[in-house]
């Protein structure tokens, strides 16, 4: 299968759907999946609460990713414009290497929080005695996980107070490898079943059981490296290098800079999560959380000049699983991972990963040289266009008329249209 679908963006909807069916070997009627109206409303109703519809997005795939020596269709589920544009052209550039990633294992960490301890340090010291034993006790909770290879790995325990209102305070990490599955309840429930004993060891009464999303164990590393000419084919490739890096250099000096350089990030990160069924605000708090884990905010991503081209590299948490979560209800978003050939956790972080890293270099590179905003008012005068009632070739042509006079209305690019219908 290759993700280098020359030309995408350009075919009508019809023909996309035919090109990706035909690339994935799928039939027609599993698009249903993501037609208007695919969750139906009692599955919507079973999912969360006062349901009253449902709400939809633009469901997309961003093309020419090559990841792991594997070329992939990323879906995405966004309402930002660009966003899919970027990817797929960042990924084209990243070509014929393509991403490279490296998952940790899926480790996360369970909070027991044990409070009104009188002696926090001999409390700390009972917990590191009694550690197999409880290890034992959570194992003996989760034997399903253990036969495929995961569940508890470790404990260790913090000192956070010794003293105060509510007396001495430490916590428990429990280490919990989730395998496929992103864990939030499997932590949360061997978290509450422990708890008790714990605090009984460290001499004091349980406070808060509950995963932490700050998972710092279970992160994906992501490289790829980009040729000058890639950058540029007008011979300005150096030009353009040198000033990804310095975009680069700026967000690792200054973290109102950081954010943002991060939300470019998340933009591509999110859009996958959200195709794909899964919880993104908890991958946001891991995300930010890790980026300040020095105490100072930092980018995830950092891009480097190496002999004629740009290294990338982004590390960061990516907590995601391929089983259970809105995966059990939702038909979309296990079309998503359908799409995108996952069938295991590790590869939805590396494909995310990968979207992420793409979308970061495609902002780095764009504000480094002519802005952001030319491409962005070119995207939406397509949309402008379609909106009017464009179709065919008439969206590129209303389009670039409205590119051409800079008056991106929407009045504008109806007035056109009909002028373009009338004598074409
Ligand atoms: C907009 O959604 C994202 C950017 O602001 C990211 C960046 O500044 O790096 C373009």
């Amino acid at each position: 299968m290759s993700s280098r679908l020359s030309g995408f963006y350009r075919l009508g909807l019809a023909e996309r759907r035919r090109r990706v069916l035909e690339a994935c070997g799928l039939t027609e009627p599993r698009f249903t999946a993501i037609d208007p109206g695919a969750l139906p409303l009692d599955v919507a109703d079973g999912m969360i609460e006062n349901v009253i519809g449902t709400y939809a997005l633009p469901f997309a795939v961003a093309v020419n990713f090559c990841v792991d020596g594997a070329d992939a269709l990323v879906p995405m589920a966004i309402e930002e414009p660009s966003v899919v544009a970027a990817a797929s052209n960042a990924a084209r550039m990243t070509r014929p290497t393509g991403f490279t990633t490296r998952a940790s294992a899926p480790v996360m960490i369970g909070q027991i929080q044990v409070v009104q301890i009188d002696d926090v340090d001999r409390g700390a010291a009972a917990i590191v005695e009694a550690k197999d034993s409880l290890l034992d006790d959570a194992r003996r909770l989760v034997p399903r996980l253990a036969e495929r290879g995961g569940g508890p790995v470790g404990l260790d325990v913090r000192v956070l107070a010794r003293s105060g209102a509510d007396g001495g305070m430490l916590v428990v990490h429990l280490h919990v490898d989730c395998r496929d599955a992103m864990g939030a309840n499997l932590v949360n429930t061997l978290c509450e079943a422990l708890a008790d004993r714990v605090a009984r060891i460290a001499g004091g009464e349980p406070g808060l059981r509950i995963l932490s999303n700050l998972t710092d164990g279970r992160t994906i590393t992501v490289r790829c490296r980009v040729e000058d000419a890639a950058l540029a084919g007008d011979g300005t490739g150096a030009e353009v290098r040198a000033a990804v890096a310095s975009a680069s250099r700026f967000a690792e000096l200054d973290p109102y800079r950081a954010a943002t350089h991060n939300k470019g990030i998340m933009n591509g990160v999110d859009a996958v999560l959200v195709a794909a069924g899964q919880d993104w605000r908890a991958v946001e708090a891991g995300a930010h959380a890790y980026a300040a884990r020095t105490g100072v905010y930092r980018p995830l991503a950092v891009w480097r000049e190496r002999e004629a081209g740009l290294e990338g590299e982004l590390v960061m948490p990516l907590a995601v699983g391929t089983v259970g979560g809105a995966l059990h209800n939702h038909p979309s978003a296990r079309l998503a991972l359908e799409l995108a050939n996952v069938d295991h956790a590790d590869r939805l972080a590396a494909l995310a990963g990968a979207a992420g890293l793409a979308t970061n270099l495609a902002a780095l590179r764009a504000l480094a040289t002519e802005g952001i905003q030319r491409g962005h008012m070119a995207l939406h005068a397509r949309g402008l266009a379609r909106a009017a009632g464009a179709t065919g070739d008439l969206v590129d042509r209303v389009a670039a008329e409205l590119s051409a006079c800079g008056d991106v209305k929407a009045d504008r690019a109806r007035e056109v249209l009909a002028r373009l219908k009338e004598s074409p």
